[in-house]
């Protein structure tokens, strides 16, 4: 079991947003969210993602209880174990898609030229190696998302947390977004969180989960 979330609260003022969410997830598992705009998908991700405290409950990845550790812990193992695909792709316009993908490795001291020999392995398996020298600005939506993945990956974590991944995405690219994160998968046994509108990545994952107003439908 990679993720167990047990029993999460969160408010925002007096607006209850999460409502005792529980949630657990297999290794290596791809499970999509789904739920209408407000039902707390984006709250839950963050929270799980430990962007976000929760007001209570307990969030355990990869064996670690995550409310235990304090901020400066708890970004080391962000950056470690965790992944995120944004919808946008939150690309740092003057710097290099390599640059980008390298920034993660950087903060987790990794040296210059092994980051940037993982980062243009990335690059190559997500098929934009020859983006690397190429500012977001100078590349198509499809292929930004492409090397904000290969960031998400760079620190080899075990979980990807992707909210809304192909919302920006025609339909072509967003179909071989979906299928990259198989392949990724398949080879590196990486676990999936992914909250999606998308029906088709819903369909193919391995578990939808449902949430409506700050709860998860699904026993
Ligand atoms: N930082 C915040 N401060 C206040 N309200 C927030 C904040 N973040 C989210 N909300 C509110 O929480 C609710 C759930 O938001 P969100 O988790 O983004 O839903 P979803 O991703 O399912 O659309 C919304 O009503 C939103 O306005
Ligand atoms: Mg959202």
């Amino acid at each position: 079991m990679i993720l167990e979330a047990n029993q999460i609260y969160k408010s925002f003022g007096k607006l209850p947003i999460l409502r005792g969410v529980d949630l657990s997830v297999d290794t290596g598992e791809i499970v999509s969210i789904v739920g209408a705009s407000g039902a707390g998908k984006s709250t839950l991700l963050h929270i799980i993602g430990t962007l976000d405290r929760p007001d209570s409950g307990r969030i355990v990845i990869n064996g670690t209880n995550i409310s235990e550790l304090n901020e400066k812990k708890m970004s080391l193992f962000r950056n470690k174990h965790i992944g995120f695909v944004f919808q946008f792709h939150h690309l740092l316009p003057e710097f290099t898609a390599l640059e980008n993908v390298c920034i993660p490795a950087f903060i987790n001291n990794v040296g210059k030229k092994e980051a940037e020999v993982r980062g243009m392995e990335l690059l190559k398996r997500l098929g934009v190696q020859h983006r690397a020298q190429h500012k977001p600005s100078e590349m198509s939506g499809g292929e930004q998302q492409r090397v904000s993945v290969a960031r998400a990956l760079i620190n080899n974590p075990s979980l990807i947390l992707a909210d809304e991944p192909s919302g920006n995405l025609d339909s072509e690219n967003a179909a071989s977004l979906h299928q990259l994160f198989f392949e990724l998968r398949a080879s590196l046994d990486q676990t999936f969180i992914i909250v999606t509108h998308n029906e088709e990545l819903a369909n193919i994952s391995d578990r939808t989960v449902h949430m409506r107003d700050g709860e998860i439908l699904d026993k």
